[in-house]
Order: structure tokens, then C-alpha cells, then sequence
């Protein structure tokens, strides 16, 4: 899961420091991929060179994950910027008590979300974010051990126990059977075919108060993709600083040195504005 604990502020690009260990180092963080970290502070790089460090990391986390949507088949949308990065990680219990498991079923998941003003259909829509990625036998397990949960369908079960042989197999699958490396709406497919891999994939389709929705996305691939863009668009807004809160930071992974001046300038008005997209794409990288 890619949502930041604290909203959309960058915390979960830093790294651990003498106050602790960092957000990315909590559990449900423990599989974001180092190269997806170096891929940030790389791209943020090549937009300090051409405009000066006024870009926030939060920022280019959120075009960043535009850009993979789009580049892998998937929706373009504009992304509303002028987030600024915050000063600190949450903790390790924040961590765990925010992020729900994989093993959550959708009155656990609807819940965590209402919290977020989000709904069934931006959740049902956001999960769609499975359609690409792999996830490790951890998981799943709860599906596999003691027994096979009765909503997997009995061939796809059969694959999973080759890749995982026992409850605590280190391997990895991907998320979507049918396409695992294309944004498309296949993720809903396998789950009306009873082939989704997280119980919180597959209880989306179990669920009376998700199926429809499920039914819909599997049908109308263009309807997901609105869809999708509007839910990443709404939670790419939770609690974003702005203005002159947090800071831009130096280094992605680590907040600036000097003192922030905090106080009352924390109530002005923010820089938030929809940037277009021909400007964002005029930063041409090298
Ligand atoms: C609804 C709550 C969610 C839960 C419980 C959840 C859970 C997970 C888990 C457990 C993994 C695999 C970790 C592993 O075993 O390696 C994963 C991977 C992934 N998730 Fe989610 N997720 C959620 C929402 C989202 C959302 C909203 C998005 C994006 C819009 C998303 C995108 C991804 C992607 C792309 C991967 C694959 C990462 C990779 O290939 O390294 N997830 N998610």
C-alpha cells in the first residue's frame, strides 16, 4: 500500500534517524521497493537541475505515480500540486494502527477508508491499483494455511501452493494472473473469476456492498479508468501541507538541517493549483 500515513507529505521517502526507525521501516512498508525510492530522488534530481529546488518530494511521488499508471496502459489525469514535504515519519505504531492489512475483509477496509473520507467505490476503484505488482507469499498465506479459503477458485489455489509450499515461503506472485504488467481493468476479471490474491482483493467480490461495483469494472475498463483517476486524484489530497507548512526537503530521504520557522505563517493561504500537464512535461530530463 502506497498511501502515507500522515497524508500526502512524503514521510514515507525518509529515512530512519537517531528518533527512531522510519515509516518505511514498519512492517506494512518493509516490501516498498529500494528502486522505487532511488527512482524518486533520482527524478527529483534531474528537476533540481532544471528549476531550482522548488518541486516537493511529495510532489514527484504523486507525478511519479501518474506517470507508472500511464506508462503501463493506464489512465492519464492531471495531478493538482503544491504539496510540501513534512518534517517527520510517523512512527511504527501509527504505521501499523493506519495502513490495513492484506488479510482485512471490507467492512475492516471500509472502515480505515470512511476515515479518509473515502467510499466504496473510490476503494473498489483504488484496488484496481492491483492490476500491476507482485506480492509475497506473506500475504496470502491466510488463504492457503491452515486451508484453502473456499472463495479461491481450486486451480489458481493449485498454482499458489507450488509457489508458496509452506506458510512461510519467502517467494513472490503477481497480483494480477491475467496481465501482471498492464494497467488495464483484468484485476476485476480475476476477481469474478475467484482468482484475486489478498482477501481484501477477492472479499471486494464476496462482499455485497463492493460486488457491483467488481461487476461493472470488469465490464467497462474505460469506466475504471475514470474512476481511478478521480479516487487517485481525491486521496493524493489527504491532509497535504501547503504554503509555508513542512518544507521542500533537499534529499528525499532526509529532512533539511536547518530550523523551519514555524507559527503563523502555518495559516496562510496554500500554493495548491492544477498544474498542466505541458508544463510538467516541459521538464524535459536528461
Ligand atoms: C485497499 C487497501 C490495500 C491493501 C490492503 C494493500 C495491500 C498490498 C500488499 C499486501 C501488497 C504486496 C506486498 C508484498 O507482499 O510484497 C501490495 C502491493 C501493491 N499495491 Fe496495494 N494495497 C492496498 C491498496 C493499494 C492502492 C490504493 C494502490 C494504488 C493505487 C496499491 C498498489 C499496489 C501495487 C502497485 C503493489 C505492487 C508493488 C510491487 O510490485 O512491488 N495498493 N498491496
Amino acid at each position: 500500500m502506497t498511501v502515507s500515513v500522515q497524508g500526502c507529505d512524503g514521510s514515507v521517502l525518509l529515512d530512519g534517524s537517531a528518533s527512531g526507525p522510519s515509516e518505511k521501516d514498519a512492517p506494512p512498508n518493509l516490501t516498498l521497493r529500494p528502486s522505487a525510492f532511488k527512482a524518486i530522488n533520482d527524478l527529483r534530481a534531474a528537476i533540481d537541475k532544471k528549476c531550482g529546488g522548488v518541486v516537493s518530494c511529495a510532489d514527484v511521488a504523486a507525478l511519479a505515480a501518474r506517470d507508472s499508471v500511464f506508462l503501463s496502459g493506464g489512465p492519464d489525469y492531471k495531478v493538482p500540486l503544491g504539496r510540501r514535504d513534512g518534517l517527520s515519519f510517523a512512527t511504527r505504531e501509527a504505521t501499523l494502527a493506519s495502513l490495513p492489512a492484506p488479510t482485512s475483509n471490507v467492512s475492516v477496509l471500509l472502515n480505515a477508508l470512511s476515515k479518509l473520507n473515502l467510499n466504496a467505490d473510490d476503494l473498489v476503484a483504488l484496488s484496481g491499483g492491483h492490476t500491476i505488482g507482485i506480492g509475497h507469499c506473506s500475504s496470502f498465506s491466510n488463504r492457503l494455511y491452515p486451508s484453502r479459503d473456499s472463495t479461491m477458485d481450486q486451480s489458481f489455489a493449485k498454482n499458489l501452493y507450488s509457489t508458496c509450499p509452506t506458510s512461510t515461503s519467502s517467494n513472490t506472485t503477481v497480483l494480477d494472473l491475467r496481465s501482471p504488467n498492464a494497467f488495464d481493468n483484468n484485476y476485476y476479471v480475476d476477481l469474478v473469476n475467484r482468482q484475486g490474491l489478498f482477501t481484501s482483493d477477492q472479499d471486494l467480490y464476496s462482499d455485497a456492498r463492493t460486488r457491483e461495483i467488481v461487476k461493472r469494472f470488469a465490464g467497462d475498463e474505460r469506466l475504471f479508468f475514470e474512476r481511478f483517476a478521480a479516487s487517485m486524484v481525491k486521496m493524493g489530497q489527504l491532509s497535504v501541507l501547503t504554503g509555508k507548512q513542512g518544507e521542500i526537503r533537499d534529499n528525499c530521504s532526509v529532512r533539511n538541517g536547518r530550523k523551519v520557522d514555524g507559527g503563523d505563517d502555518d495559516d496562510e493561504e496554500g500554493i495548491w493549483s492544477l498544474v498542466d500537464d505541458e508544463v510538467v512535461q516541459s521538464l524535459a530530463f536528461e
